[in-house]
């Protein structure tokens, strides 16, 4: 079942739709993201993206500096439009969790003839807003929380925008900093607490939304190894109760195999390949997925 399907997106950076439709023709011929940008002047960020990503499953999209990870997440929160191609969203997908009742967890038919779903790039202002705020939450790489702002109100703050009463944002607050193991630091400020720390309190607040979709660009690269792996055992434990769907970024191979149930390589702006570990494993589409799973037992 489908959450979110991307169909033949393309980003082409700083360039009109004409000067953006001669790189495509050159990459529709074959021509790499790096000769086009030569020949061309523009940059690749996509190309011709094709993907289906599960209700509930944790999708990691790896693959080297530049080949487009990041510019693919932000699609799905409309941070970036496309050249070209649809992004289909099922806004129906029930994930939702505070009641700790998962029993309706994704219980509805997706695809994009349902009514269900929704082409993300044809809503409004205020329709984005909408979705922002109950379909998709964030979890950057550099925590991005505000540091004039305590623990607790970082937390809230998405719950705030939703005009929460205090009481009640709080106690949600305070439930999921619980949950990510962090407990009697509400009242400290972002730069009293270490780089784990933050990101923790990044993930609550994420969390704290309870928005069904989940989107980690690098969200643990630029912590230490140890804290790291920590991190990632606290998402997959996470995981287990919320079935989320997390799509997951990161340039790090050990980390993709640990924390993904699928993978997505992208390499120069296009999606080589998407399989399970032991599918990429045993079947590389080609030299690049190969020499990444060379070596992984
Ligand atoms: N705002 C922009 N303007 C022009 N080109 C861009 C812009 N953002 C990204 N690009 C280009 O698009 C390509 C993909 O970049 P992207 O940031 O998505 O890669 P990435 O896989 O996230 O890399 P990293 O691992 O370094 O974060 C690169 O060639 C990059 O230079
Ligand atoms: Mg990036």
């Amino acid at each position: 079942m489908n959450h979110i399907q991307l169909k033949n997106i393309s980003k082409i950076y700083n360039a009109n739709s004409t000067q953006a439709q001669s790189a495509m023709a050159l990459l529709a011929e074959g021509m790499d993201s790096v000769a086009v940008k030569e020949q061309t002047g523009y940059s690749v960020g996509l190309y011709d993206i094709n993907l289906n990503i599960k209700a509930g499953e944790l999708h990691c999209i790896m693959g080297l500096s530049g080949s487009g990870k990041s510019t693919l997440i932000r699609h799905l929160n409309r941070l970036i439009d496309p050249t070209s191609g649809e992004i289909w969203v099922n806004t129906t997908v029930n994930t939702k969790t505070h009641a700790k009742d998962n029993t309706q967890a994704n219980t509805a038919p997706v695809d994009e003839s349902s009514s269900n779903a929704i082409n993300i790039l044809e809503l409004n202002d205020k329709q984005l807003q909408h979705y922002r705020q109950q379909t998709v939450s964030m979890v950057f790489q550099h925590f991005g929380l505000v540091p004039h702002m305590t623990v607790m109100q970082n937390v809230a703050y998405g719950l705030r925008v939703r005009k929460m009463s205090v009481s009640e944002r709080h106690e949600i607050a305070r439930y999921w900093l619980n949950e990510v193991g962090l407990t009697n630091l509400e009242h400290s400020y972002p730069d009293e607490l270490s780089g784990g720390m933050q990101q923790r309190v990044g993930l609550a607040r994420a969390l704290a939304t309870d928005n069904p979709i989940l989107l980690m660009d690098e969200a643990f690269s630029a912590l230490d190894p140890l804290i790291r792996a920590q991190l990632q055992d606290q998402l997959l434990e996470l995981q287990e109760r919320l079935n989320k769907t997390i799509v997951f970024i990161t340039h790090d191979i050990d980390e993709a195999i640990k924390v993904g149930q699928r993978i997505s390589i992208l390499n120069g702006g296009r999606l080589i390949q998407t399989g399970t570990p032991n599918d990429l494993r045993h079947n590389p589409a080609d030299d690049y997925v190969e020499q990444f799973m060379r070596a992984k037992a």
